[in-house]
């Protein structure tokens, strides 16, 4: 498989984040990093900014071995195509919360449009060897795009969130359009099995094929194109993670928040403020936890970081004022002088910053509703000392429960059992937290973050060999 390293990979997705100090990120910045670091590549997408009229070509910035290729979008187009189809119909749907979805064929029919500038926009970068790595679902029908471009390079896509259920896919009116455009990638890859046999099951559903090719249980044949489908669930860079929180202890925040906490536990958490995080029933847990167990009044300190997203679309204006009446709620009732139980931040922080904050904590606290994956999960464990470790009370329905099966394990929406687990973890012993932290951190080690680039790349390559693609005829003509 040696070949793989000689490939460049061009990654694509819907925002192209070049790291900048202060701001955190969300798991596919770090994950498509991560990868980037290693390998090397171009990434494209969108770089932040809208125009008017048609979009200019990508501009391009080499930082080291990765090139960034950012292109505008239309502003029109892409407020449908982003705060429309993409979060306000896939989103809530990946994530089966069908309360927060809503749909409108304009919006999807911007979507595709943007797709198609994505496609256009990409193809002048594109050489014959080059693997492209597509990831997530603003982008699902990129493959079918670049295919009617002539493009015959391997493209792989990659789904950082859930698939939904054919149940939830169907009140999707272009339900089968999107499963068929997905059809055009050579390897599709999923965070979880759960994940994979649930497209499965939709493929078959939908009359599209979907059965298993041979003995390779990864190999399958939908609208007489053969395709790889897997589960590659994704890793984080675990020694920079460990070195970052470790060293991160001089850092004058760091140092300020451990004096602020006077020796009193820290129960953390750390998402986008997305309501499939789950943040008002984690509040809510935590209020429990502060009325059933009042030796924890006066002692625990639950630090909420959340930074604001995607705030053009109304139901994350609506989740940021009830949180903001919830904190305000359980800390009038509960606070004493000199303890405050809940410090919410509307805010990122820099990695290392975070990295540091992560180690100092006694209780990692990740309970979304839904979740692809949840890296903040995997980097709290990478943080820990190993030595003494904290304890990661993990929502079951998160993919790295999958994974992370030493976790303390709750279900979101049972706040008394959430408060039960943040108990058991606020009062396990040191030798209990320290087995728990090894299982985990094998578990990290053994599926980090290189494992799961170059497992993609292999099944892309793989791809090649067994289709003969790498020519391209364009069918935009002159570009
Ligand atoms: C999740 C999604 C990513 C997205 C990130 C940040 O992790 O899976 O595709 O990039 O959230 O969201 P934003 O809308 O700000 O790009």
């Amino acid at each position: 498989m040696g070949k793989s390293v000689l490939s460049r990979i061009v990654v694509v997705s819907n925002r192209v984040a070049e790291p900048k100090a202060g701001k955190s990120a969300g798991g596919l910045t770090v994950g498509v990093m991560g990868a980037l670091k290693q390998q090397g590549g171009i990434w494209f997408g969108w770089g932040g900014t809208t125009c008017t009229g048609e979009a200019k070509d990508a501009e391009l910035k080499r930082r080291g071995k990765i090139t960034f290729a950012t292109i505008e979008l239309n502003e029109t187009d892409f407020d449908a195509y982003y705060n429309g189809f993409s979060n306000g119909s896939l989103w809530p749907l990946a994530h089966y919360l069908l309360g927060f979805f809503s749909y409108d064929r304009s919006q999807y029919e911007a979507w595709r449009r943007v797709n198609t500038t994505f496609a256009r926009k990409l193809l002048p970068l594109l050489e014959p060897d080059d693997l492209i790595w597509v990831h997530d679902y603003h982008l699902f029908p990129l493959a079918e795009e670049l295919r009617r471009a002539g493009v015959t390079n391997p493209i792989g896509f990659f789904l950082h969130v859930p698939f939904p259920g054919i149940a939830v896919l169907q009140a999707l009116p272009p339900w089968r359009q999107i499963l068929q455009s997905l059809c055009m990638y050579d390897v599709i890859g999923f965070q979880t099995e759960q994940d994979r046999e649930d497209f499965l099951e939709c493929l078959r559903f939908a009359g599209l094929g979907g059965d298993r090719r041979g003995n390779d249980s990864g190999r399958i044949e939908a609208i007489q194109r053969r395709l790889t489908v897997d589960v590659f669930p994704i890793g984080i860079d675990v020694d920079e993670c460990a070195q970052q929180a470790q060293e991160s202890a001089r850092l004058a925040s760091v140092q300020r928040l451990e004096r602020a906490l006077m020796g009193r536990p820290l129960i953390m958490g750390v998402d986008r403020l997305d309501y499939s995080k789950g943040l008002p029933d984690r509040f809510r847990a935590f209020d429990q936890l502060l009325s059933d167990y009042p030796s924890s009044r006066g002692q625990l300190v639950y630090m909420q970081i959340a930074p604001p997203t995607r705030a053009g679309v109304r139901a994350y204006q609506d989740i940021r004022e009830e949180l903001e009446q919830l904190t305000g709620n359980i800390n009038g009732r509960f606070a004493e002088p000199e303890w405050v139980p809940i410090r919410y931040l509307n805010r990122g922080f820099a990695r290392p910053t975070l990295m540091g904050f992560l180690r100092l904590a006694r209780i990692g606290f990740v309970t979304p509703l839904r979740d692809g994956m949840n890296l903040v999960a995997k980097e709290y464990v990478a943080a820990q000392d190993p030595a003494d470790p904290g304890v990661l009370v993990l929502s079951q329905l998160a993919g790295a429960a999958r994974e992370l099966t030493s976790a303390v394990m709750v279900n979101p929406y049972d706040g008394r059992g959430v408060a039960e687990g943040l108990q058991t973890a606020a009062s396990m012993a040191r030798e209990e937290r320290v087995e728990r932290h090894t299982d985990m951190l094998a578990v990290l080690r053994k599926n980090d973050i290189n494992v799961w680039r170059q497992r993609f790349v292999e099944a892309l390559e793989n791809s090649r060999q067994a289709t003969g693609a790498g020519a391209r005829e364009s069918a935009y003509g002159d570009r």
